[in-house]
């Protein structure tokens, strides 16, 4: 029947083309292209439902929401790892292998530790049968329905599957996912997440498969349990290799190494990678590669002695609470903030976390006098990840949000629909103005360089300062005269400030500090509109051409500069000298310097990100594409360059380098370029 052969050639598409993407990170098609394999595949079995098949991929989403996870027994059992944190403890865990295998070198696979969740994947001749949780390690929860949905997670296993393979491995949410999966978590009203790993739990223990399908899980796997039918391979390696060839994502952040030099070598340039990985790591995992090896070494307890987890330094831990109070932010936003007994936590001495709201605290459920969890990650502000109730002491206290602004006592307003509390008097709270000057002043903004938290809280209480411009009226004497202040570094500031006056459009636009409007949103308002006036009497329709600005952003940017107060500054700014380069608007897309040029970027680019890459190009009318064929013009290649780049070589591509294609765009000068060469 041509049906069933149409379906079944479908399916065989749809799932080389997720192999291409999830295992490969090389995609072949472009996504309209899948869509629409997949809108016709999805027509077809609705035409004949006898087409359909348990792993075909229009049956990701079960409809049956559950009463309660089953219960899954794990025959070989799902164990933790031995911890490692400074260097002696790799050199002890090296030394005791050698010992016991009686070597002189190991050899160590070494990967990432993902923060997500673990769990086990059963396969039975090649199809998904079964996904559990880790649970206690002996069972798990029964997740399958919800795997199922899991992006890039094969139903089936490509050809030459073994009769039975269980995977073990984590499920995660990549950094981008989680942020766009909070920004429509925002946009609707609904409660933000707190981090990909808790978004990535909740998102799985949800009883009705269909809100999981809502969520951007992924997995990466990192090993197998059960197995039958195949003579694997012999070393842990190879064995990752293996699972990929049969269509289980790996992550390609891995080595094999020799000895305590290798691991911690592998250990520090991961480190540094790091903050540019798409999903969140919390160490790295080293194992002997030699199974056999992996064997004799045997376990110790719940943990493998042939393996051990490095971790990276403490980015949690624990202190009590000794007191609660609202910060008011730069747009009144009221956030309860923890002020802790000072605790040493991810390399820095933290003294105040933030509870980020109402609702947050009391979900967790914080008193004042709790033993709590902090955690700071990489730049975030730390925040209290959660209280300790079995140490709370008697006398601890609920905290109340205040009916009126702590900094001006005007009343402070909570929308149904927000979160957030918000105080009600604009400009003439104190607090609101403070974090505005702070964030004007910022080495991001105006770069005011020396203009700190202590001068500004003296200038706004002392009524020196009411708005950005009164900065650029500041003399030395008036500053001299501020505490802590000599009239040498009154000097200095002044020096500072009158220096701020020459910036950009985007640092500008940037400083006034419009709700919604990060760096990169001024970044593409500047780039778009070329001046500041054009921005201004942007409409909303206008602002919603600029990439990645939205409804919601629109509607703060025009709201911002509906504001008579705001063009007043604006206007002083101007006159006090502050002053930028204008350009005229973007060239429309088709006329610009790439029109009709296809690129594909791959690898890490030195000073951007791959999205930054992307709006450039298409800034100028270029093309980007996901995929390199003979259609492709250039490929922009930065470090760790992988397959796309012997693609392009094999099929004669032009391969350029960031600064290339910056010199395309006429944002440096070719001279530059080779002036960095010699
Ligand atoms: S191997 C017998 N490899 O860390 C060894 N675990 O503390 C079993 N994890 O719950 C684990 N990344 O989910 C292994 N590359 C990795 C891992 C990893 C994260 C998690 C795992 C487990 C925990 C062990």
């Amino acid at each position: 029947m041509q049906a069933a052969e149409r379906a079944s050639k479908l399916r065989e598409a749809l799932n080389h083309h997720n192999y291409r993407y999830y295992v490969l990170d090389d995609p072949e098609l472009p996504d309209a292209e899948y869509d629409r394999f997949f809108g016709e595949l999805q027509a077809l079995e609705a035409q004949f439902p006898d087409l359909i098949t348990s792993d075909s991929p229009t049956q990701r989403v079960g409809s049956t929401p559950l009463s309660a996870f089953e219960q899954v027994a794990h025959r070989i059992p799902m164990l933790s790892l031995n911890n490692g944190f400074i260097d002696d403890d790799i050199v002890a865990f090296d030394r005791r292998v050698r010992e016991i295998l009686e070597v002189d070198t190991v050899e160590y696979s070494a990967e990432p530790k993902f923060d997500g969740l673990a769990i086990s994947l059963r396969y039975e001749g090649g199809l998904f049968v079964q996904g559990a949780t880790r649970g206690d390690g002996s069972t798990g929860e029964d997740v399958t329905q919800n795997l199922r949905t899991v992006r890039g997670l094969p139903l089936r296993l490509r050809a030459g599957a073994p009769r039975l393979l269980e995977v073990r491995g984590e499920v995660l949410m990549f950094r981008r996912d989680f942020e766009l999966l909070n920004q429509r978590q925002r946009e609707m009203g609904d409660k933000e997440f707190v981090n990909p790993r808790n978004a990535a739990a909740g998102s799985l223990r949800q009883l009705n498969p269909r809100l999981t399908a809502n969520r951007p899980l992924r997995f990466l796997g990192y090993g197998i349990g059960e197995s039958a039918g195949e003579v694997l391979p012999g070393r842990h390696s190879g064995l990752l290799s293996r699972l990929a060839d049969l269509g289980i994502p790996i992550s390609s952040e891995r080595a094999v190494v020799r000895g305590v030099d290798g691991l911690l070598g592998f250990y520090r340039k991961l480190g540094t990678r790091r903050p540019a990985l798409p999903y969140e790591i919390d160490g790295v995992v080293y194992k002997v590669d030699d199974l056999r090896a992996q064997e004799q070494l045997g376990f110790v307890s719940r943990a493998p002695r042939f393996a051990l987890a490095h971790k990276f330094p403490a980015e949690e831990a624990i202190t009590e609470v000794r007191d609660i109070d609202v910060q008011v932010g730069r747009t009144g936003a009221l956030t309860p903030t923890a002020r802790l007994n000072p605790v040493f936590v991810g390399g820095v001495t933290v003294t105040n976390a933030t509870l980020h709201n109402e609702d947050e605290m009391r979900r967790k459920d914080i008193h004042i006098g709790d033993t709590v969890v902090v955690r700071r990650a990489g730049d975030v502000i730390p925040e209290v990840v959660r209280a300790l109730p079995e140490r709370r002491p008697p006398d601890a206290r609920r905290f109340t949000m205040p009916v009126t602004c702590p900094a001006c006592g005007s009343a402070v307003v909570r929308l149904p629909d927000e979160a957030i509390a918000r105080c009600s008097g604009g400009l003439i709270c104190p607090a609101q103005r403070k974090q505005a000057l702070l964030h004007f002043a910022s080495r991001r903004a105006m770069d005011v360089e020396g203009l700190g938290e202590k001068i500004v809280d003296q200038l706004v209480d002392r009524d020196l300062v009411r708005a950005a411009s009164d900065l650029y009226r500041l003399n030395v004497s008036v500053l001299a005269a501020l505490d802590r202040m000599g009239e040498k570094s009154a000097r200095n500031l002044i020096d500072a400030i009158e220096h701020s006056k020459q910036t950009t459009l985007e640092r500008f636009i940037y400083a006034l500090g419009i709700r919604n409007a990060g760096e990169s949103t001024a970044r593409d308002l500047a780039r778009h509109f070329g001046s500041l006036d054009r921005l201004i009497t942007a409409t909303e329709e206008q602002l919603q051409q600029v990439s990645d600005v939205g409804p919601v952003v629109a509607e703060s940017i025009r709201r911002f500069f509906a504001e008579k107060h705001n063009l007043e500054v604006i206007d002083q700014l101007r006159a006090t000298g502050v002053h930028w380069p204008e350009h005229e608007p973007a060239v429309a897309p088709a006329a610009g310097v790439l029109a009709g040029k296809t690129f594909v970027l791959t690898g890490i680019l030195p000073s951007m990100s791959r999205d930054n890459a992307r709006h450039r190009i298409e800034a100028q009318g270029g093309k980007v594409s996901g995929a390199v064929s003979k259609k492709t013009d250039y490929v922009v290649a930065g470090d760790d360059a992988g397959s796309k780049l012997d693609r392009a070589n094999a099929l004669g591509i032009k391969v350029i380098d960031e600064l290339q294609l910056l010199a395309m765009i006429g944002e440096i000068e070719s001279e530059t370029i080779r002036e960095i060469n010699q």
